[in-house]
């Protein structure tokens, strides 16, 4: 390490001080606190200055932050002198990655919990912090205070995994198990949680799949040490989930989650990285997982299946993650050492979604009269996809049938939606959800695991 190593206390500079940012201060300004870290943990932290982009006359006792330690020039923080460990949580692209590279280059450690920025450009931040000889932390960057990065990358360092599953948005879970349980539309569970906080006004990065798949590539990049970005991400989000799918779904022993999931295609090297509805079986675990909590599913040639489980947002819990890292920095910075740096073992292929099988459910209203079911059947068997149960309700003059197939190609079911769609006698084809942590006939196509699809 090339860092100065502080003799005292080490001096901590905190980038925004919103929700996370606040807690953090809280906490670093707590002398109670202070000391029993400094008792259990050995290290010594001050908080040296807090940058916002705001700064009004009202703001240090509105943030419980002494004066004289708010700024609104953080480059200017992070180019203090007497500064020893950056932490970043101001969000974003800009300036946040500006501000973190300033502070690798001049040698300090960083904290972060920017998952979107890791996502985008995180090999060039752990490359830029490898060349400096500093450490770059971010375990509350995928689920707070649910412990991810370190366990990957430091318990799991010599595992071979080979799928990690996720539900990792607290509010599409939340919106789905509102859905699930009070029959309630998408609008009307994502208007509650509106009103209780769960969901941004504009929910768009939750809802349409963003902030997952920033998640699913963070923990991919280390589960499987290859360079994964949030663009590498297949994504669908949730808008397009009706309550009648998650009815079917309960009728059929399934519950309906957004799952981010990586895994290695027929055991490597191909991998797989998407965000999408699915229907897991009631019985695998993370069908248990409801309102805004988090788990993440791995499983591993050795360890078997690991799950992690908690709150996976929230500004204390966001705020103990990134002061756990901060300790970690400090014990370094006070006594050598270092984490492990991310490794990355060469290039990455990602199998097209194409390419990929699974059990399909799909549901589709055709005109009720004699021989429209052995049409729609002969479209599937055309596509080679084979049906493994169908269920007919009546509505009026038209039916709405209800399929779940045998494992099949993604391209053919595509195919076979895509021929429904011109048969005379279809009125519309409804929701197609993908059916994960089920077992059927064996697939050489699949990749290996239990939660085979
Ligand atoms: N909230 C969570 O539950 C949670 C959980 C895990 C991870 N995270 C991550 O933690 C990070 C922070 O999230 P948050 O919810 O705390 O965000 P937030 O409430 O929006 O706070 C952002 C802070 O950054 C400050 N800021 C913005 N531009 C700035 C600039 N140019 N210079 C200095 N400060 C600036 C803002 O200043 P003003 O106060 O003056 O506007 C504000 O204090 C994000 O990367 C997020 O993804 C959040």
């Amino acid at each position: 390490m090339t860092s100065k190593k502080p003799a005292g206390r080490v001096r901590v500079a905190l980038l925004g001080c919103g929700n996370v940012g606040a807690s953090l201060a809280s906490m670093l300004t707590d002398p109670n606190r202070l000391a029993e870290i400094e008792m259990h943990a050995g290290v010594s932290l001050e908080l040296a200055g807090v940058a916002v982009a705001s700064l009004t006359e009202r703001r240090p006792s509105l943030l419980g932050v002494p004066a004289q330690l708010l700024t609104d020039d953080a480059k200017g923080l992070v180019e203090r002198d007497d500064i020893d460990v950056v932490v970043e949580l101001i969000g974003g692209i800009d300036p946040a990655r500006d501000l973190i590279e300033a502070a690798l280059r001049a040698g300090r450690p960083v904290v972060t919990a920017n998952k979107a920025l890791l996502a985008t450009v995180g090999s060039e931040l752990a490359d830029l912090a490898a060349s400096n000889g500093v450490e770059l932390l971010y375990e509350a960057s995928v689920a707070s205070a649910i412990p991810l990065i370190r366990p990957l990358r430091e318990s799991l360092a010599a595992e071979r995994i080979t799928r990690v599953t996720g539900i990792v948005n607290g509010t599409t879970n939340f919106i789905l198990t509102r859905m699930a349980e009070s029959g309630e539309d998408y609008h009307e569970a994502l208007a509650e949680a509106q009103r209780l906080g769960l969901a941004e006004r504009d929910p768009t990065y939750d809802v349409e799949g963003g902030d997952a798949a920033a998640k699913i590539a963070i923990l991919a990049s280390l589960a499987f040490r290859r360079e994964v970005r949030a663009s590498d991400v297949y994504v669908e989000g949730i808008t397009a989930v009706r309550p009648i799918d998650i009815e079917f779904a309960a009728h059929l022993g399934y519950a309906v989650k957004l799952l981010a999931v990586a895994e290695l295609v027929q055991g490597g090297p191909d991998l797989s990285v998407r965000v999408h509805p699915a229907m897991v079986p009631k019985s695998h675990p993370l069908a248990a997982v409801r309102g805004a909590y988090n788990a993440v599913f791995i499983e591993g040639e050795a360890s078997g299946e690991l799950m992690l489980y908690g709150r996976g947002a929230g500004g204390a819990a966001a705020a103990s993650a990134v002061l756990g890292d901060l300790v970690v920095a400090a014990r370094h910075l006070r006594s050598g050492g270092s984490s492990p740096a991310p490794s990355r073992r060469g290039p990455v292929s990602f199998r097209p979604l194409e390419e990929l099988s699974s059990i399909f459910y799909l549901n589709v209203d055709v005109v009720d009269r004699p021989g429209v079911l052995a049409a729609v059947a002969t479209v599937f068997g055309h596509h080679g996809v084979s049906i493994r149960s169908m269920e007919q309700v009546g509505l009026g003059d038209e039916a709405r049938l209800v399929f779940l197939t045998h494992v099949a190609r993604e391209g053919s079911m595509l195919a076979t939606i895509e021929d429904l769609h011109h048969l005379d006698a279809v009125d519309r084809v409804g929701s197609v959800l993908r059916v994960i942590g089920s077992s059927d006939a064996p697939d050489p196509s699949a990749g290996p695991g239990l939660a085979r699809p």
